[in-house]
């Protein structure tokens, strides 16, 4: 069963926070998503396979340990997803990055895709979906499916805010994919949006509004 991992480390929510207030700008937004994407990366990340190398020291030699980077592939869910992938890459900067490109229909709420370009040999990955909203689940399902039809096996899905109704929809169409979210937020309105939520993250991170 997939498991919800709620990594609400006081320097996350204290970012989050600054996050969701309606007067922060575009430029700090980014920068703060960034941010917590690195810091969530390391609970995202904390199984990544390990491979043993023999180094030497100033003192002896020593058989140690390094990621094996070339596994991972982070796929953003286009477009607010590229905010969070940045702040991954800067912690495995060996990742591929693939792209799903989904928006939601404006009065269905449901997700149409309109992008996909997935490193080759992405079945061999262990992969990082991003994005940061997870409010009907409708887009995250959808982005999983896909990833599932190319193969992959080992998918975990990484998001900054959710609503337990998109978290329910994920893990009963996928429950093989954790999911990581730094916030369960109360509910979504009637626009499908989170509440307390923070906006439109896409048009938060790009200023398109
Ligand atoms: C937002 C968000 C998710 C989706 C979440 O994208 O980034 O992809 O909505 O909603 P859901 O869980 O109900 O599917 P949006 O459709 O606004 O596209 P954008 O990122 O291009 O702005
Ligand atoms: N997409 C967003 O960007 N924000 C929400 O609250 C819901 C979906």
């Amino acid at each position: 069963m997939s498991q919800l991992h709620v990594i609400d480390h006081p320097m996350i929510q204290h970012k989050l926070t600054i996050m969701r207030d309606k007067e922060t700008g575009s430029k700090d937004f980014r920068e703060l998503l960034k941010e917590i994407s690195l810091l969530m990366g390391y609970e995202v990340t904390r199984d990544i396979p390990l491979e043993e190398l023999e180094i030497e020291t100033p003192i002896c030699r020593m058989k140690a340990k390094r990621v094996s980077g070339r596994k991972l592939a982070i796929v953003p869910i286009l477009r607010a997803g590229m905010g969070m992938v940045e702040g991954l890459l800067n912690l495995v900067p060996v990742a591929r990055v693939g792209h799903i490109g989904l928006y939601r229909d404006e009065t269905t709420h449901q997700p149409v895709e309109y992008y996909c370009k997935l490193p080759e040999d992405i079945h061999d990955r262990m992969v990082i979906v991003t994005d940061p909203m997870l409010a009907t689940g409708g887009s995250a399902v959808d982005a999983l499916t896909l990833l599932k039809k190319r193969g992959c096996t080992n998918i975990r899905l990484m998001c900054l805010v959710a609503v337990p109704e998109g978290i329910a929809k994920v893990q009963a169409a996928h429950p093989d994919v954790d999911i990581y979210v730094a916030a369960v937020d109360d509910h979504l309105n009637e626009n499908a949006y989170i509440v307390p939520g923070l906006g439109d993250a896409g048009d938060r991170i790009f200023g398109t509004k």
